[in-house]
C-alpha cells in the first residue's frame, strides 16, 4: 500500500481559521509518502529521511519513551483512529520540516489513511486537527489538515472554517506560486499560537465572534484590539483576493498579500525580521505581484505570487496547486 499526503501553502488568510474565518491555501506538490502494509497488532513506522523508528502496540496511547519527536503524532493518530489491524511501513517526505508548509498535517493525514481511515476529506481533516492537540498541545484551526485532505489540482481552496466548506478557485494560468524558506524553524509556536488564541477569545467576549466582522474600535485593551483588527481585516482580504484572481487582477491580488503581511507583522505580531526582509527582497524582484509570510509565522516560509515564468529569485521554489491526500497504490481511487 502507498499513501501520499501533500503539504500546503496558504496564499492569504492567516490566523483566521481558528476564528471560523476564511482561508485560501493550495495543497502543493511536496508531501509525505508512506509505503507499507497492514500487519499484526503493532504499528511500526520507520523514517526514510531521519533517524528513528516508532513501534507501538495497538491500543497504546503514548509513544515509547526515547523515540523520535514525530512519534507523538503517530501515537495521537493511533489513539483517534483505533485501527483493528496494525501497520508496518516507511515514511518519507519532500517537505522541509517545521517551515510553514504543514509537514505535521501531511504526516497526520498520511498516517491516518495508512491506518485504514476511509471517511470524507472533512472527517479526515477533523480527526487530524484533533491529533495535533493531543500530540503537541496546539489548538490549531482546520486549514492545514483540510488543505492536505481536500486539495484540487490547479485550484486554490476557499475554505469557510466555520461551515467547514471548501470551494475550489481556479488558479489563473498567468501566475506562478513561489515559496522561500526562511531557514528559521518555528520553535515558539505552541506558546505564542495559544496566546494569540486567548487574545482573540478576549476580543470575542467584547465584540462577539470575529468571523462576523464586528467593529473592533470598542475593544479597550490595545493589544487585544490589534489582534482582532488583524482577524477582521484578513477575512476581508481573502474575499477580495478571490475576487481579484477571478477578475484576472494579479496586481490587485499581490497588493492584498502585501497588506496581509503588514497586518501579520504589526497587528498580529507573528513575523520575524528575517521574514520581513525576505518579503521586501521579493517585492523588488522582477515579475513579483506580492509576497507575505505564510502559515503560523514565527519563522517558516514566505509565499509570493509571480508572473508565470518570471525568473526565480534566490532561494525560491515554484509549487503547483495539487490534488489532496490519496491512497496511490493498494486501494486506488479518490477519497469518498
Ligand atoms: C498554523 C495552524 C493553522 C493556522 C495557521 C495560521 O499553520 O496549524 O490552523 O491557524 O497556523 O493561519
Amino acid at each position: 500500500m502507498e499513501v501520499f499526503a501533500p503539504g500546503r501553502v496558504n496564499l492569504i488568510g492567516d490566523h483566521t481559521d481558528h476564528q471560523g474565518g476564511l482561508v485560501l491555501p493550495i495543497a502543493i506538490d511536496l508531501g509525505t509518502t508512506i509505503v507499507g502494509a497492514p500487519s499484526g497488532d503493532r504499528v511500526r513506522f520507520r523514517s526514510g529521511d531521519e533517524e528513528g523508528i516508532v513501534d507501538m502496540r495497538l491500543g497504546g496511547s503514548s509513544p515509547p519513551a526515547g523515540g523520535p519527536e514525530w512519534g507523538r503524532y503517530i501515537a495521537a493518530i493511533v489513539e483517534l483512529v483505533r485501527p483493528t489491524e496494525g501497520f508496518v511501513g516507511t515514511i518519507s517526505t519532500t517537505l522541509p520540516l517545521g517551515r510553514g508548509l504543514s509537514s505535521s498535517a501531511a504526516l497526520e493525514v498520511s498516517v491516518t489513511l495508512a491506518l485504514g481511515f476511509d471517511g470524507s476529506p472533512v472527517e479526515l481533516a477533523r480527526l487530524c486537527q484533533r491529533s495535533e492537540y493531543l500530540a503537541v498541545g496546539v489548538s490549531c484551526g482546520i486549514m492545514d489538515q483540510l488543505a492536505s485532505a481536500a486539495g484540487v489540482a490547479d485550484h486554490a481552496l476557499l475554505i469557510d472554517c466555520h461551515e467547514t466548506s471548501v470551494t475550489p478557485v481556479p488558479m489563473p494560468e498567468s501566475v506562478d506560486v513561489l515559496v522561500v524558506d526562511s531557514g528559521e524553524r518555528r520553535s515558539l509556536t505552541k506558546t505564542a499560537y495559544n496566546e494569540r488564541l486567548a487574545e482573540c477569545a478576549r476580543a470575542a467576549e467584547v465584540v462577539g465572534p470575529l468571523r462576523f466582522l464586528p467593529d473592533v474600535a470598542g475593544i479597550g485593551d490595545p493589544v487585544v484590539r490589534r489582534r482582532a483588527r488583524h482577524v477582521v481585516t484578513e477575512i476581508g482580504r481573502v474575499g477580495a483576493f478571490v475576487d481579484a484572481l477571478r477578475a484576472g487582477d494579479n496586481q490587485g491580488a499581490g497588493a492584498l498579500m502585501v497588506e496581509s503581511h503588514e497586518s501579520l507583522r504589526t497587528d498580529f505580531e507573528v513575523s520575524t525580521p528575517r521574514l520581513d526582509a525576505l518579503v521586501e527582497d521579493l517585492l523588488v524582484a522582477p515579475g513579483i505581484y506580492g509576497a507575505r509570510l505564510t502559515g503560523a509565522g514565527f519563522g517558516g516560509s514566505v509565499v509570493a505570487l509571480a508572473a508565470r515564468g518570471a525568473p526565480l529569485p534566490r532561494g525560491a521554489i515554484r509549487v503547483r496547486a495539487s490534488t489532496g491526500a490519496r491512497v496511490t497504490a493498494g486501494r486506488t481511487g479518490p477519497l469518498p
